[in-house]
């Protein structure tokens, strides 16, 4: 029996090292789609761009970061569409297709763009590149024809757009776009070392980048359960930030801990010894791969340039359909 595989698109701006919650949030979430989905992931440029604007020239290194943290946290180029968003300039012209169709109030309406214009008061972000951020990111995953969409909750309004958009295509030209579906990472939220929500602008994250020593360190400064002031008190995992971890990264060992911790059977220093060996056995692997590519650019670049010519394949076909569906032959 012939069937096709579903196909999965998503994305991540390139800002900056990438800390655990990018990797539990998203890239392992991703490794394990490559099998029974058809896979594009994208570095989001552009997207970067809407709010790095003053200082642009630092999107380009973070590129380079960036897909090289693809490959060193396992996503297959064998097996996944790897690729940079700015390297499909069809996705710049879909995103011009579409902003006639689209009413200014649905862009103004998404609960993002108000939310982070009222917090990143360090950056203007009054723009008309700002506004459009969503229209862009559904021109991402409808020139592939994406049917699902890994993404965090914060973005499900962002998909929401995305189908009203794909519906009124369909309607005013016919029907040829899928509407796309979000999906949310099973993995729980990790907090930041000091229980915040997990940010670099906060100061409390653990880098995939990290040595050893660092980690140690920050895990040392994590905040446990304040009941435990001594050895014996007994404590409430669920309060714990290091216990979060420990459900992530421990999963055959969390109800032992959990309970040694209520017991106080077990300690914090070796609760927190034990997380840092789970994650350090995560990241090791991680950060010895990202070395060996780093002695083998001409691989990384090979893979790009593998991935440029596999999107561009398809979305060169996405714009001659859609040219044609709107009679601009
Ligand atoms: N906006 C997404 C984020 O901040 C990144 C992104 C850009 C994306 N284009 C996409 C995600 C397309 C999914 C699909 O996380
Ligand atoms: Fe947290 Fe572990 Fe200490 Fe319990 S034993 S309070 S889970 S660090």
């Amino acid at each position: 029996m012939h069937y096709e595989k579903k196909r999965v698109l998503s994305g991540m701006r390139p800002t900056g090292p990438l800390h655990l919650g990018h990797y539990v949030g998203a890239l392992d979430n991703w490794k394990k789609m490559a099998d029974e989905y058809d896979c594009y992931f994208m570095v989001a440029d552009w997207h970067a761009l809407t709010t790095e604007y003053e200082e642009p020239a630092r999107i380009s290194s973070w590129i380079k970061e960036l897909f090289l943290d693809f490959l060193s946290a396992g996503l297959d180029p064998e097996k996944s569409v790897l690729f940079v968003q700015s390297d499909i300039k069809e996705h710049a012209e879909l995103t011009l297709l579409l902003g006639m169709l689209t009413p200014l109030s649905w862009l103004e309406r998404v609960p993002t763009y108000k939310e982070q214009k009222q917090q990143l008061v360090n950056k203007d972000l009054s723009t008309y590149g700002f506004l459009g951020y969503p229209l862009l990111q559904t021109a991402d995953i409808i020139i592939y024809n994406a049917d699902r969409v890994p993404v965090g909750q914060d973005q499900l309004p962002h998909l929401e757009l995305a189908r009203e958009i794909v519906r009124r295509f369909n309607y005013l030209y016919g029907t040829y776009f899928t509407e796309p579906e979000g999906l949310l990472s099973p993995a729980p939220k990790l907090p930041g070392i000091d229980g915040r929500k997990m940010s670099k602008s906060y100061d409390n994250a653990i880098y995939l980048k990290d040595s050893p020593e660092e980690i140690m360190k920050k895990i040392n400064q994590m905040v446990t359960d304040p009941a435990r002031v001594r050895r014996n008190d007994k404590g409430h995992p669920e309060v714990c930030s290091v216990y979060s971890y420990q459900e992530i990264f421990n999963t055959d060992q969390k109800e032992e801990i959990a309970e040694g911790c209520r017991t106080a059977s077990i300690g914090c220093r070796d609760c927190k010894k034990q997380l840092f060996e789970r994650i350090w056995q995560e990241l090791e692997p991680v950060q010895k791969k990202r070395k060996e590519l780093q002695n083998n650019m001409d691989f990384v670049n090979e893979v790009r340039e593998q991935g440029k010519k596999k999107a561009l394949q398809r979305a060169e076909k996405t714009i001659r359909d859609v040219h044609r569906l709107m009679g601009l032959l």
